[in-house]
């Protein structure tokens, strides 16, 4: 019995096979009804008893194997049986990729610096991770203001006095370019910005925002509303109204807080804007002349005005959604719904 289990392992070894069929006789020929293994296991019911042991063992082992092998000999010509399905298909087209389109907040905030570049501005960007300074201390919020409060930041380092910080606003940018530009300046600063805020369908940490500024000599608040009343327009259509609020911002004096005409019922009231017929759309002022300063330019001589809105808000005005989520989710049932957005 020792000998022909030894040889079963012998041929076992040198078992090659080209196909499934192949591999199914190799079953059949060690462990089908009359295959070699079972017949072995017959036998051993003639062994002596003190031998059961030692070859009951030795079969189990035995068997084992020739099991582990035939699945291997069925695992390879499996996937080689595939590959060569592959290669056959090679002349056949290949499965079509679904056509990507832009996100809704990219088409949206792309629409809003195609206004304003007609109008004269430029674009200008900065980073997402500022300092400080740039953030707060050269827009006129002193150290401990209260105002600082009015946006939650997430800061990176803790190094004082200046301390690296997530943006809460892109009008750092706005700094940045008082600081390194010729007067007279016209720009816009699109940009993620971060506040530590806690996610719902009105607000989220991490949002867009189209900030812009316009310095020269002798700009008036005619002239802010003028070029607010103009973006409306093009934005909603050409019969929006908008209404200016007193506001506060550390940076602008004096501040506003502008409403635009609810596009939805014609100013008439609907759930959309809550019945009162206004829609906000964004915060604006005259620069504070401590802010001109701060960047070098004299407040005797130059004046302006700077504004700031967020993308998604605008987005959610323009396409009549309900919840800011829906911007950040991904869910293609929703993007699909942009697919056809013509893009301006
Ligand atoms: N920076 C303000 C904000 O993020 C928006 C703003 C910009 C207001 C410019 C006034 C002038 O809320």
């Amino acid at each position: 019995m020792k000998e022909a289990i030894e040889k079963i392992l012998a041929s076992l070894a040198e078992l090659k096979c080209q196909n499934e069929k192949e591999v199914e006789e190799a079953r059949v020929r060690f462990l089908g009804k009359k295959g070699e293994v079972t017949r072995l296991f017959e036998e051993f019911r003639t062994v002596s008893p003190e031998l059961k042991r030692e070859f009951g063992q030795k079969l189990n082992m035995l068997k084992k194997q020739v099991t582990e092998k035939i699945e291997d000999l069925k695992g390879s010509v499996a996937s080689s049986g595939a590959s060569a399905a592959g290669k056959e298909d090679e002349t056949l087209p290949g499965d079509a990729m679904g056509l990507g389109s832009r996100h809704p907040v990219s088409i949206c905030r792309q629409e809003i610096i195609n206004i304003f570049r007609k109008f004269g501005y430029d674009v200008a960007e900065g980073p997402e991770i500022e300092d400080d300074y740039h953030v707060f201390e050269a827009l006129n919020f002193p150290p401990n203001h209260p105002a600082r409060d009015m946006q939650d930041t997430f800061f990176v380092s803790g190094g004082h006095p200046n301390p690296l910080l997530l943006r809460t606003h892109t009008s750092s940018v706005q700094v940045r370019t008082m600081e390194k530009s010729k007067l007279p300046i016209r720009v816009v600063c699109p940009g993620r910005v971060f506040r530590n805020e806690a996610i719902s369908a009105r607000a989220h940490c991490i949002f867009h925002q189209v900030e812009g500024l316009y310095i020269d000599e002798n700009v008036t608040f005619a002239d802010l509303r003028q070029a607010i009343l103009l973006f409306a327009r093009e934005m909603f259509g050409e019969d929006t109204q908008i209404r200016m609020r007193p506001s506060y911002f550390p940076f602008t004096e004096p501040s506003a807080e502008v409403d635009v005409s609810c596009n939805i019922c014609k100013g008439k009231g609907c759930n959309v804007c809550k019945g009162t017929g206004w829609l906000e759309i964004l915060g604006c002022g005259m620069v504070d002349p401590n802010v001109l300063e701060a960047s070098g330019i004299d407040s005797g001589k130059y004046s302006g005005f700077a504004f700031g809105m967020g993308v998604e808000r605008i987005a959610m005005l323009k396409w009549q959604v309900n919840d800011l989520r829906h911007y950040f989710e991904n869910d293609m049932r929703f993007l699909r719904e942009f697919n056809t957005c013509v893009e301006v």
